[in-house]
């Protein structure tokens, strides 16, 4: 079990790396709440490294969604009976949980999705469509997941508008300084950008990006799906818009994300799916849309999952999002010296006091799914391949990275092993 511990207040914390005294994370105790982390791999105990494409989850989340289908399982919303009303607080309450996380000023403003990714296309449809046309910019960056680049590019195409990105550096930080030439091309309308990188692990100065989306009269779209599991977010020091997380990304089940919007701003959107539950009223002639947040949220939503995502937030609220930040700081400043003794690896992306916990590197003259499949015969489990940022593989002049993402159960003997293995994938393959 993870034990109880307080949340320190957002302000100590917000916009930083964590370096104030806090309690500190007790890993190895955190560890014993993950099933998977017991198993062994050919006879070594599991390395799981790859908890920035999905991370493992907490028996205290699984067995609450055992709980939650054999007890308070029905259609949420509709029945007047008391199951239907237990599923319908559990999935409501789970709204308010969203909302405390990122701080939102109101709970109709989460939107349930069933992904970043649903999260991101929605606002793009939504609003994009509706707002965007000839002699407006849709700007991005270099650095974004595909899930917050394809649908602009898409709908930038689909109404005239042009698609601009924000370059980075050559140590995968955003030049800022492109922002006047993005800003003399046409009426900027939206900004997009990630506050964690996924491949990089950059933390990207939103709060600046909004405050300059806004002087131009556009709307800043946060892609926090990196973000948000490894450190406080708050939409409203943000200054953005429009939010975006994940559920499987932070130790919830998968199917299940979320949207936060500004109330004024999704009121005045179309909806994004169209059917039951959307609906105020539906005539032969016309339908007119239901209230915020249901207006977004057609058919039958993930509801146990929904439930899950708010234990979820539970269990990291209570470890303190500022402890695992701390530790993944930590390991990401150690895994980062360790990797530097290999001169024959390349490693992208800022210093340690300006990431999340990723590290992606390139070993020389050998190909990324090699040494995944190397690493995995000793039971380390990383990522190789573009991890969808193409865009910014094309600026690393590499097709693909080795990737090793950390969470709040990764410990530095897995990065001593992550080490170890990358020397045998040398003597084997290099
Ligand atoms: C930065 C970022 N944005 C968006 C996504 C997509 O999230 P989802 O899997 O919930 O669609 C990911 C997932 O890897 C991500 O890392």
């Amino acid at each position: 079990m993870a034990t109880a511990r307080s949340t320190p207040g957002r302000d100590a914390y917000h916009g930083a790396m964590a370096v104030t005294a806090q309690p500190k994370l007790d890993v190895q105790r955190v560890r014993a709440d993950f099933p998977y982390l017991e198993e062994l791999v050919n006879g070594k105990p599991v390395a799981f490294l790859d908890s920035a494409a999905s991370t493992q989850k907490p028996r205290q989340v699984l067995d609450a969604m055992r709980d939650f289908y054999e007890h308070s399982y029905a259609n949420v919303h509709r029945g007047v009976y008391r199951l239907a009303e237990r599923a319908t607080e559990g999935y409501e309450g789970a709204r308010e949980k969203v909302r405390g996380f990122v701080n939102a000023p109101a709970a109709r403003e989460i939107v349930f999705t069933r992904s970043a990714t649903e999260a991101l296309n929605l606002v793009a449809y939504a609003w994009g469509l509706d707002n965007l046309g000839p002699g407006d910019v849709v700007v991005i960056t270099e650095l974004e997941h595909h899930s917050n680049f394809v649908p602009w590019q898409f709908v930038a195409n689909r109404t005239g508008a042009s698609f601009k990105h924000i370059p980075i550096d050559d140590h995968g930080e955003l030049q800022l300084d492109a922002l006047d030439e993005i800003a003399a091309s046409g009426n900027v309308k939206v900004v997009a950008n990630n506050l964690v990188s996924n491949s990089l692990g950059t933390i990207n100065p939103v709060e600046k990006l909004s405050a300059w989306a806004h002087e131009q009269g556009a709307i800043m779209v946060v892609d926090a799906a990196q973000a948000a599991p490894h450190r406080e977010i708050d939409v409203q020091a943000l200054g953005c818009d429009f939010l975006a997380i994940s559920s499987h990304k932070l130790c919830g089940p998968s199917g299940v994300g979320a949207i936060w919007g500004r109330a004024e701003l999704l009121e005045q959107m179309s909806p994004f799916n169209l059917g039951g539950e959307m609906i105020r009223s539906v005539a032969l002639d016309r339908t007119s849309w239901n209230e915020l947040p249901y207006k977004f949220e057609a058919g039958t939503p993930a509801i146990a999952e929904a439930y899950g995502f708010g234990v979820a937030i539970d269990y990291l609220s209570e470890i303190g999002l500022a402890a695992i930040e701390a530790h993944e700081h930590e390991l990401t400043a150690y895994a980062l010296g360790r990797l530097s003794e290999l001169d024959w690896i390349t490693l992208f992306g800022p210093p340690a006091e300006r990431r999340a916990g990723i590290v992606s590197f390139d070993v020389a003259g050998i190909h990324p799914h090699d040494v995944a499949q190397i690493l995995d015969w000793d039971g380390i489990a990383v990522r190789a391949g573009h991890h969808c940022t193409q865009p910014l593989m094309a600026r690393l002049g590499v097709a693909a990275t080795t990737r090793a993402s950390f969470y709040l159960y990764s410990i530095a003997e897995e990065v001593d092993r992550l080490v170890d293995g990358l020397h045998k994938v040398k003597k084997n393959l290099g």
